[in-house]
């Protein structure tokens, strides 16, 4: 990503804001996993989108119109000693230099410096809720100005919550984004691939979490942009299966959901398949019924469509075919209006993807489903999950878990899937797996 990337997205908000307002954005603070030890470190996703700046201890203040500069980082001070043991920091001169901001100070001076630069505004925007500490120390500042009140200064009366504008504006990618996205989606691609060419039966489902994370890291991403499921037979009746320490056995189906994060992006592929390379009649008729479920999902991503339109299709197809397959009895209209279907499909059809996996933007406006409109990356994710044990659903079905999971960006006219490459259809699985 550009800097001119990051100082247009500022100029758009900062448009959106108006004169009299302020933006105030922390990083993400650093985390631990246990005594000394660090989670590695993932800059706030609003505040990358906003900044590019990957330290933590900072913070991102935007004055729409201040002559000396609308966008202040608040950031460490160079530090030889530290910079010895944890490397590099940008200091106040990076901060302008390598960062495009107009102004920088050190974030130790930030209680001393920014009640200044809330003087005579009208609005603060805050990521309101989402760090509460942060939130007091924003409190207090309002409050250091109010003191001076009898000086003729004006304190901001209006807070506002930074989330509405912002993430708007992250749920239209624009080129940069869409370039991140493809990457992140290619190596995820990449890796499902090399997973089935390596499945056999006996091997553990970490070994095949390990093939996945090879191609992520050999390729540039960060790492998974979420805890791969890699889940064998029964283990993929469990949506979010994280524990990956089975043993895969011949007759089984292998759900793996993985995607790998590139540059902030993030891709979101679930592929299922069988252990042994061949899948078996009952598992066909499973898994062809969530491909066709899947494919009338995806044409109906378009823009004009609703958000909720997928999913109603996913939802008309699957619940069809579960009352041919004999797993539900009844009409399908009432069972769907009912949701019967949710015995054996669970979850939603999909969710915006960009940053965050499940990443931000509204999915109602004003109480309807909002429309869909060029720009906007979802997932599309329609399963079956048949768990064992209950004698009135066919036993040939039990323990069989499946998803298929695709990114589809919405186009002018119609929408493009961004993860076609990973195999789906059963003879290009059995190939791949064969080969
Ligand atoms: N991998 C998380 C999801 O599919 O939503
Ligand atoms: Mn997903
Ligand atoms: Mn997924």
């Amino acid at each position: 990503m550009t800097q001119k990337e990051f100082q247009r997205r500022r100029r758009h908000l900062m448009d959106l804001m108006g004169e009299q307002s302020v933006a105030i954005l922390p990083a993400a603070p650093v985390r631990y996993r246990n005594r000394d030890v660090e989670y590695p470190y993932r800059q706030d996703s609003d505040f990358y989108y906003l900044t590019g700046f990957p330290e933590p201890e900072a913070v991102m203040v935007l004055v729409p119109g201040r002559a000396h500069g609308e966008y202040i980082l608040f950031c460490r001070e160079k530090d030889e000693k530290m910079e010895i043991w944890h490397g590099k920091r940008a200091g106040q001169e990076g901060a302008v230099a390598e960062y495009g901001a107009d102004d920088s100070f050190p974030i130790d001076d930030i209680d001393d410096i920014l009640p200044g630069l809330l003087e005579d505004k009208t609005r603060v925007f805050h990521t309101m809720g989402a760090h509460p500490d942060f939130d007091q120390r924003v409190i207090g500042w309002v409050n250091r100005l109010r003191k001076l009140a009898r000086a003729g200064i004006h304190t901001p009366g209006e807070f506002i919550s930074l989330d509405h504008h912002l993430h708007e504006m992250r749920l239209f990618k624009s080129a940069a984004e869409l370039k991140a996205m493809r990457k992140a989606a290619d190596i995820s691609i990449q890796a499902h691939i090399r997973a089935m060419q390596a499945c056999r039966p006996g091997l553990k489902e970490y070994q095949i979490a390990a093939e996945l994370n090879y191609v992520f890291q050999r390729e540039g991403a960060a790492g998974p942009a979420y805890e791969s499921i890699v889940g064998g037979g029964a283990n993929a009746c469990v949506l979010h299966y994280v524990t990956n320490r089975d043993t895969l056995r011949k007759g089984d189906l292998l759900l793996i959901d993985a995607g790998a994060e590139y540059d902030y992006y993030a891709a979101d592929i679930s592929r299922t398949f069988p252990v042994s390379g061949k899948f078996s009649r009952a598992q066909r008729s499973l898994y062809d019924l969530v491909l066709e479920a899947q494919q009338a999902a995806i044409e109906a991503v378009k823009p004009g469509n609703h958000w909720n339109d997928p999913h109603d299709a996913a939802v008309r197809v699957l619940t069809e075919g579960m009352v041919k397959l004999g797993l539900l009895k009844g009409a399908v209209k009432t069972l769907i209006e009912k949701e019967k279907y949710r015995r054996f499909y669970m979850h939603r059809t999909g969710h915006w993807l960009g940053m965050d996996v499940h990443d931000v933007g509204d999915y109602k406006v004003d109480d309807e489903w909002r429309v869909l409109e060029p720009g906007m990356v979802l997932t599309i994710e329609p399963g079956l999950y048949v768990a064992g044990g209950d004698p009135k659903v066919p036993k040939k079905f039990w323990n069989t878990g499946i998803r298929i999971e695709d990114d589809v960006l919405v186009t002018k006219d119609g929408c493009e899937v961004l993860t076609e490459g990973a195999p789906k259809a059963p003879a290009d699985i059995e190939a791949v797996m064969a080969g």
